[in-house]
């Protein structure tokens, strides 16, 4: 049986793991669909993630030859993963803003679909209390479910928390029953 995964891609530096996310996943039996802000694009190239899932890569909410991707995309999904949720993402989740495709289709999601969310950002992003209430906010009113970013060597060349999780990591909790 084929399992559908939605994968949002939003625009941080850890967005080239998101393809190696996606080829794991494309290697484990998943059909993927990808939705990458505008921002994302501006890290990896839309053709990666074409390349290795075999479909266009959706980014605008307003495609003439897609009306209604948000709805239709929203149905498709057996689970959604953010990854890389950055702390604008997250931010917009929290007040239920919806002005791109991703954000949009986050909200139109059928109550029942599982949605893990992979927040990676710089440490003093993270810790900010802004974006420990964002989490706060969104664990309280949606069913969304978190895999921590890790402490590692950040691309900025600062240690601390904010790592994406390991790719194989996040396939293992969307597989998780
Ligand atoms: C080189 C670079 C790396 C960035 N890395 C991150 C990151 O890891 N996490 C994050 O939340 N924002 C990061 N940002 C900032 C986001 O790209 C920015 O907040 C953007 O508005 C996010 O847009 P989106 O949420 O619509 O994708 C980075 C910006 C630059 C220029």
């Amino acid at each position: 049986m084929s399992r559908k995964l939605l994968l949002g891609v939003s625009g941080g530096i850890a967005a080239y793991k998101a393809c190696e996310l996606t080829s794991l996943a494309i290697k484990a039996g998943w059909d993927v669909e990808v939705i990458m802000t505008d921002n994302a694009t501006r890290f990896v190239g839309p053709l990666t993630f074409a390349g290795l899932t075999g479909r266009p890569v959706h980014t605008d909410t307003f495609a003439p030859e897609a009306a209604m991707a948000h709805i239709h995309l929203a149905k498709w999904a057996d689970i959604v993963a953010v990854a890389p949720l950055s702390a604008n993402t997250l931010g917009k989740i929290a007040c239920g803003l919806a002005d791109d495709l991703l954000t949009t289709t986050l909200l139109a999601l059928p109550r029942g679909t599982r949605c893990l969310l992979a927040p990676a950002m710089n440490t003093e992003m993270w810790f900010k209390p802004v974006v420990q209430r964002n989490i706060r906010w969104i664990t309280e009113m949606e069913r969304f479910t978190w895999i921590a970013p890790t402490e590692k060597r950040l691309a900025c060349g600062d240690h601390g928390v904010g790592g994406l999780a390991d790719p194989a990591d996040i396939l293992a909790m969307l597989e998780a029953p």
